[in-house]
């Protein structure tokens, strides 16, 4: 099976990018980290990248504010420079224009921790317990111009429990992004993902598309 083209774009600490590349050299995930961009020049994400000698690059925003097109430009320029098929944002802490939305149309996937369209933007462990759901999860899906809008691929759910905090929440959250994402580009990569209107559907001989729905 051919390899995926990855380009990761980070903001911080890198433990989904992190579990990517364990999942690839795994064998589990038929694909190749091609960059790791961060917008930030000290993301832990840009070690973890060095370590497994894998070209990593900081684009810094500093001169972009109110040019998000023109930063956007710069990452697609960045991108294809490494041959990028698919863009993967794995705690890239900024909103992306449609200028790289149509550079990469259905080509960008974003892990969310949270069960969308509930909860979309930040804090969101927070928010859930506040709000006192009893279930949580995360969601990979392909990115559009919304925050947290695009098409959704795979969602794994998790219970909240009584005694949570925001950090206990979010491990266990973590943990089944950590699964999924490396499960979405997976499935990318296999060409089993078509989006129609809103909706993904995964193609395949065993159609398992609520394969990740309840996690015990
Ligand atoms: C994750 O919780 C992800 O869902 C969110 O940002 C966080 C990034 O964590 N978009 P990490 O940098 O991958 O450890």
């Amino acid at each position: 099976m051919k390899k995926v083209k990855l380009g990761v774009l980070v903001s911080g600490r890198g433990s989904n990018l992190q579990a990517v590349i364990d999942n690839i050299e795994k064998g589990t995930v038929s694909a190749q980290v091609a960059v790791v961009i961060s917008d930030q020049p000290d993301a832990f994400a840009l070690d973890r990248a060095r370590k497994h000698n894998l070209p990593a690059v900081h684009v810094s925003a500093k001169g972009y504010k109110g040019k998000r097109d023109e930063y956007d430009a710069l990452l697609e320029q960045e991108l294809r420079k490494h041959g990028v098929e698919l863009v993967i944002l794995a705690g890239f802490m900024r909103i992306i224009t449609k200028v790289l939305v149509n550079a990469f149309p259905n080509r960008i996937m974003n892990i969310h921790p949270a069960l969308l369209p509930s909860f979309p933007g930040l804090h969101v462990q927070k928010a859930a317990i506040e709000h006192g759901v009893k279930f949580s999860g995360c969601t990979v899906h392909f990115v559009d111009e919304g925050m947290d809008t695009g098409p959704i691929i795979i969602q794994a759910v998790v219970p909240v429990l009584d005694n949570d905090t925001e950090d206990t929440l979010a491990a266990r959250i973590l943990k089944q992004e950590h699964r999924i994402f490396s499960r979405a580009i997976h499935l990318y990569a296999e060409g089993r993902l078509t989006v129609k209107d809103r909706r993904v559907f995964v193609s395949g001989p065993e159609n398992k598309s609520g394969e990740f729905l309840i996690n015990p």
